[in-house]
C-alpha cells in the first residue's frame, strides 16, 4: 500500500516540476507546438528576394490580359459598367467600394434609403437588364417570378420579386441583399460592381411594374386606341 503511495507521490512531484519548475528557463530551440496551425508557411513576404525566378524577385507582374479586382479596367472593355452606362456623375469611377455612404451600403443613417443615386437613363436600364439576366435570372427568372432554371433543378424558396413585400422594399435593402445575400441567397458584392447593382435595381423595378401595369400607365393617345380601351369589347379569341 505504502509502495503505491510513494510511486504516486514521485509521479506527482515529477509532473509538478515539469509543469512549473521549468518555467523561466531559456532555450534556443523552438517551443513544442501541439497545434502549429499555419504559423509557419512556405511563402514569400512582400518585396523579398527569390532565387526561383531569374530576376531574383518574388513579386511578379500581373498575368498579361488580366485586371485585378478593384482597378479600373482599360477603356473600351465592355465589361466595365462605366463604358456602357454613360456619365454617372460623382460615381463615375466607383467599381467596388466599401465606403459607408448610401451608394455603397443602401443605408441612410440607421435605415434603408431609397432611390437610385444617379440618373436612371435608358443606358442604365439596358445595362441593368443585361446584368439581371446574367446574374439573377438563373434563379429569380426572366420576369422575377422566382421560376428560373435553378428552380427546375431543386433549388427551393427562391423569392418571387413580384410579391408586394419586395415591391414595397426600399431600394437600399435590395442593394444590401445583392451585396451580402439573404438567408440562402449568397451575396454578389464581390462580383457585381456598385453601379451595376443599382442598374439591376432599376431593371428589377421595371420588371415589377411590368407585371402590375394598368391602362393608366399608357400615354393617353395610345390608351384611347380601341384595342387598349377597357370599354371596347375584346377581340374574338381563336378557338
Ligand atoms: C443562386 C440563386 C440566386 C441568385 C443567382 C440570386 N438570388 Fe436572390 N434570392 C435567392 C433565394 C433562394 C432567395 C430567398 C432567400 C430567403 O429569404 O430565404 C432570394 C431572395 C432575394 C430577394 C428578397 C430578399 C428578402 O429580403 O426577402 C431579393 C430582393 C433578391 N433575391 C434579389 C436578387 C438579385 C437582384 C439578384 C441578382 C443580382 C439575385 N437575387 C440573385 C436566390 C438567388
Amino acid at each position: 500500500m505504502l509502495r503505491y503511495f510513494f510511486i504516486g507521490f514521485a509521479l506527482f512531484v515529477l509532473l509538478l516540476v515539469s509543469m512549473t519548475g521549468l518555467r523561466g528557463w531559456k532555450s534556443k530551440r523552438p517551443p513544442i507546438e501541439l497545434f502549429p496551425d499555419m504559423v509557419r508557411q512556405a511563402k514569400y513576404k512582400a518585396q523579398s528576394e527569390s532565387d526561383f525566378y531569374s530576376d531574383d524577385r518574388s513579386a511578379r507582374h500581373h498575368v498579361k490580359g488580366t485586371v485585378p479586382v478593384g482597378y479600373a479596367p482599360p477603356q473600351g472593355n465592355s465589361s466595365s459598367s462605366h463604358d456602357t452606362m454613360g456619365d454617372l456623375g460623382p460615381y463615375q469611377n466607383i467599381q467596388f467600394s466599401a465606403s459607408p455612404d448610401y451608394v455603397a451600403t443602401g443605408r441612410m443613417g440607421n435605415q434603408w434609403g431609397t432611390g437610385i443615386p444617379f440618373e436612371a437613363t435608358a443606358a442604365v436600364m439596358k445595362r441593368g437588364q443585361e446584368r439581371y439576366n446574367i446574374n439573377c435570372a438563373v434563379c429569380h427568372g426572366a420576369s422575377g417570378m422566382g421560376n428560373g432554371i435553378t428552380s427546375k433543378y431543386g433549388l427551393n424558396g427562391i423569392a418571387n420579386q413580384q410579391q408586394q413585400r419586395i415591391r414595397d422594399m426600399a431600394d437600399g435593402e435590395i442593394f444590401n441583399t445583392i451585396t451580402w445575400g439573404k438567408n440562402t441567397m449568397m451575396g454578389y458584392g464581390a462580383t457585381i460592381q456598385v453601379p451595376d447593382r443599382w442598374a439591376i435595381i432599376c431593371y428589377l423595378r421595371a420588371l415589377q411594374h411590368s407585371q402590375h401595369a394598368t391602362i393608366k400607365d399608357l400615354p393617353e393617345d395610345i390608351a384611347a386606341q380601341k384595342e387598349f380601351s377597357t370599354t371596347a369589347p375584346l377581340p374574338a379569341q381563336p378557338k
